[in-house]
């Protein structure tokens, strides 16, 4: 056994800023891994343009990029010890990218719920060739680095399983360069919406964000979902499926205060507010830090970009690495 680390690779499309939902879904989790794990985090601005090739949203790329490392790096993310890229700036992707476009057929693609359900909530009235080879793309971003371990929300599962088969399909084809990754799924039940939706998403105007100030929480907090049918305090409610109490769950580490809660909001001896108010002071106390770092890297953007365009050096080097052995394999005739 060698003592390599193995590799994770995972990331985001930056779309904007990131929410308690992504904390809880992914970011916590890449923080408890970037110790043990050689870790690769791509900043995936070209699957943006899957949907939105338009002047207008790239223009949004870079400032939505910013936000995004700030995000990563006040969470804990060690720009130090986890490379952190952005694709577009790794032009070893597009190459591979294509060598993998022949390792797929367009119906295997065509099969995913997950693209038809982005060309609908994008309101395209087709399917961009880009966008079917979205897993394709990924697949590029996942084994660019050789990485042995996918950790993504359920909504990828089947992404990473196009990877496994085209990192299957080129080893036959070539030889053995690509370990065939596995995917990693977090156990946490993924974070509901303040209004009580399935899902804490931006576009659903529903979201607490990592860099929401403390009078901002309460605001939110205070305009929370709860159990519609307790229209007054002393009516038992319901804790089960309450979104006040999942956030309570995921936040408060006061174990005790939450278990009074629960219990006085069963019999009807607890109103709103006070669950409520308990509530925004334990996500601001969880908050706090985060916004304590996410002043001090907000105070140097440079240092910030800095970060990146170091990340995105190193995963070049892995890159041209791995574009080695990839034209190698494949016995490509080159000038
Ligand atoms: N598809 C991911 C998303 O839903 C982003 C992404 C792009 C990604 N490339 C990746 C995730 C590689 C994991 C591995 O936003």
């Amino acid at each position: 056994m060698s003592n390599q680390k193995r590799r994770i690779l995972t990331g985001d499309r930056p779309t904007g800023k990131m929410h308690l939902g992504h904390y809880v879904g992914s970011l916590s989790n890449r923080i408890r891994l970037q110790q043990e794990y050689e870790c690769f985090f791509i900043i995936a601005d070209l699957h943006t343009l899957t949907t939105r090739p338009d002047r207008e949203s790239i223009g949004k790329i870079k400032d939505n990029v910013y936000e995004m490392m700030l995000d990563y790096l006040a969470v804990g993310i060690d720009p130090e010890v986890s490379t952190i890229f952005l694709q577009s700036s790794v032009p070893e992707t597009f190459e591979l990218n294509l060598f993998f476009e022949m390792l797929v057929t367009t119906a295997r693609l065509e099969r995913l719920p997950s693209l038809k359900d982005m060309a609908n909530a994008a309101n395209l009235d087709g399917m961009p060739f880009g966008l079917l080879g979205y897993p394709v793309l990924q697949a590029a971003d996942i084994l660019l680095p050789r990485a042995h371990l996918v950790p993504v929300g359920k909504d990828n599962e089947a992404h990473v399983e196009v990877t496994r088969e085209i990192a299957r399909r080129f080893n036959n084809l070539y030889g053995e360069v690509f370990p065939v990754p596995d995917v990693m799924i977090g156990d946490v039940p993924t974070l509901v919406g303040t209004d009580g939706q399935a899902k804490m998403s931006k576009s659903l105007n529903n979201a607490i964000f990592l860099s929401d100030d403390a009078a901002t929480v309460e605001q939110k907090v205070r305009g929370m979902y709860t159990d519609p049918n307790r229209i007054r305090a002393d009516i038992p409610g319901r804790v089960e499926g309450n979104p006040v109490f999942s956030y309570h769950d995921a936040f408060n580490p006061d174990v005790e205060e939450v278990d009074d809660l629960k219990s006085r909001y069963r019999e009807g001896k607890v109103g709103d507010v006070e669950v409520k108010q308990k509530l925004a002071r334990a996500i601001n106390a969880f908050l706090d830090p985060i916004r304590e770092k996410r002043a001090e890297y907000e105070r140097d953007p440079e240092r910030v970009e800095g970060y990146l365009r170091q990340g995105t050096e190193r995963m070049r080097g892995e890159a041209r690495k791995t574009m080695e052995r990839v034209r190698e394999a494949m016995g490509l005739y080159r000038l």
